[in-house]
């Protein structure tokens, strides 16, 4: 398995939109594809666990888990282990998303239980300090993003720009390998290219994706950007 997403990636989180229930997320992730294809840009799918499976199967474009515990296969209810996210087709797994964070701990053991499996490993950070400490765990992606700015219209490259080049000189200081993304309000092909001018390596983003009535056409003025 490549520790590979792209070299300048779109990563779209469906979250638990809605919009994403039942097939509508294996639609999504197609249209992901289509731009992806049409335009040779590097986008990532990242539907909610349940349909997890299905999206992998109906694409070929990379696929992320949206959470994963630290939990090995057998008596864990109601736990996504490494393993079950491994069988169903994924590349990777983000990891402490603002709205499913977990403890440091947790995190480190995360990462390297998908190591040990060859997921790519996405891990969300809401500071530069958060940041700075999960690189030590040397994750392949950092994804930034202020969590007063998420699901909001306004890009945290126009809000907060420091945060996006302060993170990369702390991720990059710790581990020059990893890659900085990221994300918060980002909407649009000058979002992403205001990120990639701060030195980040690609974007994390939802609602701009999947609470638009044109995915493709949005999908394909933000890989412009990049
Ligand atoms: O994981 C991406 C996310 O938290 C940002 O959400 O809706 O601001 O693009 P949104």
């Amino acid at each position: 398995m490549s520790s590979d997403l792209g070299s300048k990636v779109v990563i779209v989180n469906f979250k638990a939109y809605a919009e994403v229930d039942g097939p509508k997320a294996s639609a999504l992730a197609k249209a992901c594809q289509d731009v992806a294809a049409e335009t040779g840009a590097s986008i990532v799918a990242c539907p909610p666990i349940v349909e997890l499976s299905a999206v992998a199967a109906s694409v070929k474009i990379p696929v992320l888990s949206q959470n994963i515990d630290p939990k090995k296969p057998g008596s864990a209810t109601g736990w996504v282990t490494p393993s079950m996210v491994k069988a169903c087709g994924c590349a990777g797994t983000l990891i402490n998303h603002a709205e499913h964070k977990m403890p440091i701990e947790s995190i480190a053991e995360a990462i390297r239980m998908a190591h040990e499996l060859g997921l790519v490993t996405v891990v969300c950070a809401e500071s530069v300090e958060k940041a700075k400490e999960i690189a030590a765990y040397a994750p392949e992606y950092i994804a930034v993003e202020p969590p007063e700015l998420i699901g909001g219209d306004i890009s945290v490259t126009t809000a907060d720009p420091a945060i996006v080049r302060n993170t990369v000189d702390a991720v990059k200081s710790v581990d020059s390998s990893i890659r900085v993304l990221c994300g918060a309000g980002v909407k649009n092909g000058r979002d992403v290219t205001a990120a990639i001018s701060l030195g980040a390596e690609g974007v994390l983003l939802a609602s701009g994706v999947v609470k638009a009535t044109d995915p493709h056409a949005v999908l394909r003025d933000l890989v412009s950007g990049l």
